[in-house]
């Protein structure tokens, strides 16, 4: 019956967590701070070929900034598999204790083992960076001009399935319980964000995504507090949809057409926003924001490719999706300018035909891809 114990000690804690929420200050105010420090932290695989690209990208765009003293960059070590095994910690305290002395960071795609992998079955860096930074907000934007796509997806990113997924217990040798939690100030300050972005950015209407019919309690709340947040945003309206027939619908030209923004629990989130970007073009043209009050990471939608590392063409990995995440990081901390930028170069380097990004030995490298971006800023 150890289980039961566990149980209750996982509702103790997330007690605790709700408590905290009560009382957190709110975002940080960028405009206000001398010096914005900004990490880099490579990842495991094709992460260090991309990242270094991004970085020669953004030493460029803030080169005057980082010259007057108001952005430094810092590379973070230690985030590999390798030393994440050797520490037998997904997250080392020295590599945590480095990305809290940076306001951002940008990351590459870290290696998760399972249960198939010769490797200790360690928790994803990636779920426990958010976690611990309490990076609340995963905003993924996906733009198809062509086709009328203008698209930003909230995706609540600590709660749901994903906050205690680690911690599921096996009553009999038969049987496995995971959990799902929603808590109300986590849906509210999802919710909050993504309204507060339609309103300025003159949008009109929010896609809330969820399976409230059959996950009543979790996803019941969270429907009944995207409502509840709405009232306060009398020009926005709500849309409720669940995640089969959405998932269904982001391939209904008919029906997309109208969507603006969404917001959704952490599960839903993750999967239909690999959906919607692979309409933009693959899993390599998405960046992804994960904003938190103090903290926040922006990293690639994509994992670290050991395919092409193997064959030895990890120089030819895509940076898009890295990039994208930088143009999102420079707006999060008020370089709108520098962003915009960087957003318009990328698009047009993505759409180059003589740049072909196939992650193959034919195709075009990282470094060729961002020569070509650094010539157009
Ligand atoms: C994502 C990824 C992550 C997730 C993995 C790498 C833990 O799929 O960012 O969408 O499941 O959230
Ligand atoms: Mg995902």
């Amino acid at each position: 019956m150890g289980y039961l114990l566990d149980f209750e000690n996982l509702v103790k804690e997330q007690l605790e967590r709700i408590e905290m929420l009560k009382n957190e200050p709110g975002p940080i105010d960028f405009s206000a701070i001398d010096k914005i420090i900004i990490g880099f932290i490579d990842g495991d695989g094709i992460g260090p070929v991309i990242m270094k690209e991004t970085r020669r990208v953004l030493d460029k765009l803030l080169t005057d900034d980082v010259a007057a003293g108001k952005v430094e960059m810092r590379t973070i070590e230690g985030l590999t598999l390798e030393n994440r095994i050797a520490k037998k910690n997904t997250l080392p305290d020295d590599v945590l204790e480095k990305v809290k002395e940076c306001h951002v960071f940008m990351k590459g795609p870290t290696t998760t083992p399972n249960m198939t992998m010769d490797a200790p079955n360690l928790e994803s860096a990636n779920v426990a960076l958010r976690r611990e930074l309490d990076l609340f907000a995963n905003v993924r934007p996906v733009s198809i001009p062509e086709m009328g796509i203008d698209w930003t997806f909230f995706r609540e990113n600590t709660e749901g399935e994903y906050i205690v997924g680690s911690h599921g217990v096996e009553p009999s040798e038969d049987m496995c319980v995971d959990f799902k939690i929603t808590t109300t100030q986590g849906a509210e300050r999802i919710a909050r964000m993504a309204f507060d972005y339609a309103k300025a950015n003159g949008k009109n209407r929010i896609e809330c995504v969820t399976k409230a019919n059959i996950v009543k309690k979790t996803d019941g709340r969270f429907l009944e507090v995207v409502h509840r947040v709405g009232k306060d945003y009398p020009d926005i309206s709500v849309e409720d949809w669940y995640i089969d027939i959405m998932t269904a619908n982001l391939i209904n030209e008919e029906v997309r057409k109208d969507f603006q923004v969404f917001v959704l629990p952490n599960l839903y989130g993750d999967i239909i926003t690999d959906e919607a970007a692979q309409l933009q073009g693959g899993m390599g043209t998405a960046g992804s924001a994960n904003i938190g009050n103090r903290y926040a990471m922006f990293e690639a939608v994509y994992g670290t490719a050991p395919r092409m590392v193997e064959e030895g063409i990890a120089d030819k990995a895509s940076p898009e999706s890295l990039l994208k995440a930088a143009e999102l990081m420079l707006r999060h901390i008020g370089f709108v300018n520098e962003a915009d930028r960087l957003k318009k170069a990328v698009y047009t380097v993505a759409r180059d035909p003589n740049i072909r990004m196939t992650g193959t030995k034919e195709g075009s490298t990282a470094v060729e891809f961002a020569d070509e971006v650094l010539k157009l800023l």
